[in-house]
């Protein structure tokens, strides 16, 4: 029997026969496409050449991807786990016709694989074309000996595949498998309508594209793009009706299993959810995702929580998921090395996150078992399920699915009600780029743009190939550009384009799928387009930029060094004045360790390396240990930066000549950003010089104004705090002992009730510290009664009340007498029986109080 390795490469090895070209899968955090929360299907990262935007480096392909599927078009999430084939994370595996060859090869093709190399039962397979589609009807029984019974034409639901709302899509031709014990029971009904016939692969005629408003148009040419789900397959092959019973999840059940000591025979469904919800935390976290309240972060938090309650099902209360990792990579890392070069982090960032999760847990299942004991109908209102989520973390499905269990439902739209705000803010955190189909271009004249000549020179003469004016902005792209385009953190340049009728400001460059499109502003005569033009980059600004470049790599070198090996980066930013780095980190950056990053960088910008670039293949320079950044997407080619023996990294981006040309380098920012990520922000060169001229300013104005030495400062501060706080409790205890408050003289004026005495008296007490003092001392000086005194402080007025214990005995608190004259002065009161407080909000009501207080305490003496 084939194991789910072999199955995936005789995949491959048969494409590959065929003259098809090996590429390997896109991450699945797809960075380059702002409409996709993550890669949904193998075509995502062909779609400009299937655009026809970008030309194919192969026209046949051949591929394994990493898809996720939880939310959008294909929205499987509420199936997941409970039956046996829809999952979060899928590997697709497909083969692409770039213009190349059509219908005929690839339904061919799809057969010889199936029956002949795999030997699949030919009784078992189904073909479905798209009703519409007479030519792929007729191919399948001319290129196949499939029997022409079972070839049906099905409607668009089934057979016109589209990737989403928008974008390309066509025809498709789906092959399907019955995997029922009895093959005579078989019927063409049952073909998209029984879970007995699995859909194994989809074969996809890409000839239109869906318009934002709807509409079909016809793409410059036809395109295979075709996608099996590679688990479905190897259960077929391997003769199992589930998925999860094949080796892609059988250990990482196992593993549950021997984790939480329960067996996945008496209840699979919690053991299912959590090995396909581990596989798709672990991949999309190695590809750069981090859990998060936004965007794609949500989706893993959601799946995360999802996972973690079904935990709970198999009495787990603490952090577990993290360790079936080690069990994801052993099955998946050989063909998806990120895995293993992301392990210790992918486990590190669950690990916190479930422990994060867990202290609420518990609470919002005790909270939810309230609310069902005291649910009336069938509905958990939107702000219940709101409660849920805000104060308990769990999100929305997680509430709808424990709903379900109990035949109940959650009231959805009252839900999204209160949720707006964030929504809000989600949407504001994707930011879209320009459409580049919304822009009307003027052709200047055909042929190839874009060559960027900035690696070697910031001026060239060039000559425009296509602009478009839109209001106050002049886009244009050119036959060569010396400006570099925003790319792989690093900011675009600045500059001038200049000519005869044409004076323009460089403000914006952005690479629109290798197309340079300048956003420019000033003057331009579109009749004089075609004349030839100057353009400048802004040289110091960029030369800025080149130093802060390649301080980022060699700082990320010194990071692994000082701070091991998981470090890697999580974002960047290369910017003239400062440069910005995200990390993977846990732990908050300590002063000794930043002054070791600083002095490590420094030292490699003293011994002045020399810093040189080349094209290589990316296997090859992976091989030489050149970095990637994960979540990068690179080419077969690629272009590596090495500086002196220190740093080695794949990058697009500008950098000086030799390390020397950087200056000097420092931090001089360290925070927390996200749980696991750590932000560092420094600078280099001229700014570097100005910042450490700024600091020693200040210390310098501090020496001249406290009359210190620079070593002295932080004592010489010590001392003058520390004199601060003995001048303020020294200032109390003058305040005090020059108070008028007289203990004796007051009891003696009492009023007397029943030789109880009563005492109301406004004193001058600073605050309440004192206020409570001299209610001590009176409570002490009395044998019998009750005493309020009062006082302001700033606009506040405060009481404190004292009782005697004879008095207690009988009934009168302190407290109650508090709180009716707090009342009076508009605060609350409390306190002990003998002794209670009370504050108010407006001064002026002190003296109301204090007269109507007298009142109070009679009545209280009298009852
Ligand atoms: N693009 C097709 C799919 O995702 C193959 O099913």
């Amino acid at each position: 029997m084939m194991n789910a390795t072999d199955i995936r490469k005789s995949f491959l090895n048969f494409f590959k026969e065929k003259q098809h070209e090996f590429l390997r899968s896109s991450s699945v955090v797809p960075h380059d496409d702002p409409t996709l929360l993550f890669t949904n299907a193998g075509m995502n990262q062909f779609k400009p050449i299937f655009l026809g935007e970008q030309q194919p480096t192969h026209i046949r392909v051949v591929n394994t991807q990493k898809c996720i599927r939880v939310s959008g078009k294909h929205n499987d999430l509420e199936e997941v786990g409970f039956d046996t084939f829809h999952h979060t994370f899928f590997e697709m595996l497909g083969n692409w016709s770039f213009g190349d060859y059509y219908k005929a090869e690839a339904i061919e093709w799809a057969w010889e694989l199936f029956t002949d190399v795999w030997g699949l039962d030919k009784n078992r397979l189904w073909a479905t074309v798209y009703e519409d589609d007479d030519e792929a009807f007729e191919l399948w029984p001319k290129v196949t000996d499939i029997d022409p019974a079972r070839v049906l034409r099905c409607g668009k639901k089934d057979n016109f595949w589209e990737m989403g709302e928008t974008g390309p899509c066509g025809p498709c031709s789906e092959i399907h498998y019955y995997i029922g014990e009895d093959p005579s029971n078989q019927s063409a009904e049952g073909v998209n309508n029984s879970d007995e016939y699995w859909e194994l692969w989809n074969l996809v005629f890409i000839q239109n594209n869906r318009l934002n408003d709807g509409t079909l148009e016809d793409l410059p040419e036809k395109h295979v793009d075709t996608g099996a789900g590679l688990e479905r397959i190897v259960a077929v092959l391997q003769g199992k009706t589930s998925n999860y019973d094949t080796d892609l999840f059988t250990s990482i059940i196992l593993k549950t299993e021997e984790l939480t000591g329960k067996l996945s025979k008496d209840n699979p469904a919690p053991f299912q959810v959590i090995a396909d919800h581990i596989r798709m935390l672990s991949f999309s976290i190695a590809d750069g995702a981090l859990p998060s309240n936004e965007g794609r972060g949500y989706v893993l938090r959601r799946i995360l929580r999802r996972a973690a309650r079904f935990g709970r099902k198999l009495d787990q209360h603490e952090p577990f998921l993290y360790e079936l990792v080690d069990t994801v990579c052993k099955i998946m890392g050989k063909a998806f090395p990120e895995l293993i070069d992301k392990q210790k982090h992918i486990s590190k960032v669950i690990k916190a996150e479930e422990a994060s999760f867990n202290e609420t847990l518990d609470r919002g299942i005790i909270h939810y078992e309230k609310l069902l004991k005291n649910l009336k109908g069938k509905i958990i209102s939107g702000d219940e399920a709101f409660k849920l989520y805000d104060t308990y973390g769990f999100p929305l499905d997680l509430t709808q699915l424990m709903a379900q269990e109990h035949g109940l439902k959650v009231d959805e739209k009252g839900f999204k009600k209160s949720m707006e705000v964030q929504r809000k803010r989600a949407k504001e955190s994707g930011k879209f780029k320009a459409d580049m189909k919304n822009i009307k271009w003027t052709t200047v004249s055909e042929g190839d743009d874009s060559v960027f000549l900035g690696y070697e020179q910031v001026n060239a003469e060039a000559s425009i190939k296509r602009f478009s004016v839109m209001d106050d902005t002049i886009l244009l792209v050119l036959d060569e550009t010396p400006f570099y385009a925003e790319s792989g953190g690093q900011i675009c340049d600045k500059g001038t384009i200049t000519g005869d009728g044409v004076d323009l400001t460089v403000n914006d460059v952005q690479n629109e799928n290798n197309v340079f499109i300048h956003y420019c502003s000033g003057d331009f005569e579109e009749g004089k387009a075609s004349n030839s033009i100057s353009c400048k980059v802004d040289m110091q600004r960029r030369q800025n930029i080149r130093k802060n470049h390649s301080a980022t790599h060699l700082m990320h070198a010194a990071l692994k060094e000082v701070l091991g090996e998981h470090v890697n980066q999580a974002g960047s930013l290369v910017h003239p004045d400062y440069l910005r780095f995200d990390l993977t980190h846990h732990d908050k950056i300590t002063s000794e360790e930043i002054i070791q990053i600083e002095n490590l960088v420094n030292r490699q910008i003293l011994e002045n390396k020399e810093v040189t670039t080349s094209i290589k293949e990316y296997e090859d320079a992976r091989k030489e240990g050149a970095m990637a950044i994960f979540g990068e997407k690179y080419g077969d080619t690629v272009r590596v930066v090495t500086m002196g023996n220190y740093s080695k990294e794949l990058c697009g981006g500008t950098h000086i000549e030799r390390t020397g040309d950087i200056g000097l380098f420092k931090i001089t920012e360290e925070s927390s950003l996200a749980a696991g990520v750590r932000r560092i922000v420094a600078v280099t060169g001229p700014k570097a010089v100005e910042y450490v001229q700024m600091q020693s300013a200040v210390i310098e104005d501090l020496q001249i104004k406290l009359t210190s030495s620079a070593q002295d400062l932080n004592k010489r501060v010590d001392q003058l705090l520390q004199q601060k706080k003995d001048l303020e409790k020294s200032l109390k205890q003058k305040q005090k002992s020059s108070s008028t408050f007289d203990v004796k003289k007051i009891v003696t004026e009492a009023k007397v009730i029943d030789s109880k005495k009563i005492i109301v008296y406004e004193t001058d007490a600073a605050d309440m510290d004192t206020l409570k003092e001299f209610g001590d001392q009176l409570l002490n000086a009395l044998d019998s009664g009750v005493g309020v005194l009062g006082s302001t402080s700033g606009d506040k007025p405060s009481i404190v009340v004292v009782v005697t214990k004879d008095l207690n005995e009988s009934g009168i608190s302190a407290p109650d007498l508090a709180k009716s004259i707090g009342a009076i002065m508009g605060g609350g009161g409390g306190g002990r029986p003998h002794l209670a407080t009370a504050g108010g909000k407006d001064k002026s009501k002190l003296k109301d109080a204090l007269k109507k207080a007298e009142l109070i305490i009679k009545d209280a003496l009298i009852d």
